[in-house]
């Protein structure tokens, strides 16, 4: 329910030195009246490369993931003291590829989420239902569950965060939610963020999965999508940039939300 739309991108595991200059300065070129916030969220090594590409303009530096360890003998590992080094503001935690691939827990997440609030980077912790639960009916409850664990683990800040609401089933296939089920979904994340803290109304409420330039208008005049986070579509600059403009539109005409 924030003022302004968040739009971030989570570029996955793409990109390249000579790819993230274009990418940036196409978008850069093209931004026009952008009225929303804006992140993305790169791989690792590009940190101080998007770092000084960014420099001066609104748009806010991510990373895709974090440690549960904010020090030590952790091989491999980055801690939120590092990413902070490098000026990130948001961090996802959680996302469904680490879940699935890495098998990150729900105490994990929880665990990552409370290590980037540590560092004063706020944590897109990322939810959702797989195609066989959705089918099963257990959506409401597999995401009440898995957002269950990060307010437990980090309730005094809770409002501090932002959530993705990412169906595994659209993420990738070009398969997208209707935006009648994305409300639903958000609106139940959003009442239990509200029995969670007084500040709920702090929290944006992001979705995920295959938003496009096509489909990313309606999602986001839904009451309770607050943005999106995008991955295949913030590869192109000019898609990128052209559901920026649909998001800043949205906010303009709908300043209360
Ligand atoms: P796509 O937009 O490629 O479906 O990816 C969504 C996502 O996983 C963003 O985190």
């Amino acid at each position: 329910m924030s003022t302004s739309k968040l739009i971030v991108a989570n570029w996955k595991m793409n990109g390249g030195l000579s790819a993230n200059q274009l990418l940036l300065d196409d978008i850069k070129a093209g931004w026009g009246a952008v009225h929303c916030r804006v992140g993305v969220c790169v791989p690792y090594p590009y940190l101080t490369q998007v770092q000084l590409l960014l420099a001066g303009t609104p748009i806010a530096l991510g990373a895709q993931d974090v440690s549960i360890h904010a020090t030590g003998a952790y091989t491999g590992e980055v801690s939120g003291s590092m990413l902070r080094d490098f000026g990130v503001r948001y961090c996802l935690v959680g996302h469904s590829e680490r879940r699935q691939y890495h098998r990150e827990s729900e105490v994990d997440v929880a665990l990552k989420a409370r290590q980037a609030l540590a560092c004063g980077i706020t944590p897109i912790v990322c939810v959702g239902e797989t195609l066989a639960q959705r089918e099963a009916g257990e959506t409401d409850s597999v995401v009440k569950r898995q957002l269950a664990a990060v307010i437990h683990e980090n309730g005094h800040c809770i409002s501090e965060i932002v959530v993705a609401y990412e169906p595994v089933w659209a993420i990738g296939t070009g398969r997208t939610a209707t935006p009648d089920q994305a409300q639903a979904v958000h609106a139940v994340l959003r009442a239990q963020l509200k029995a969670a803290t007084p500040q709920h109304e702090r929290v944006a409420i992001l979705y995920g999965g295959s938003m496009n330039t096509g489909n990313a208008a309606d999602l986001l005049s839904q009451p309770d999508v607050d943005g999106g986070l995008i991955g295949g579509a913030s590869l192109k600059a000019n898609d990128f940039l052209e559901i920026l403009h649909k998001a800043s539109h949205e906010a303009l005409a709908n300043p209360m939300k």
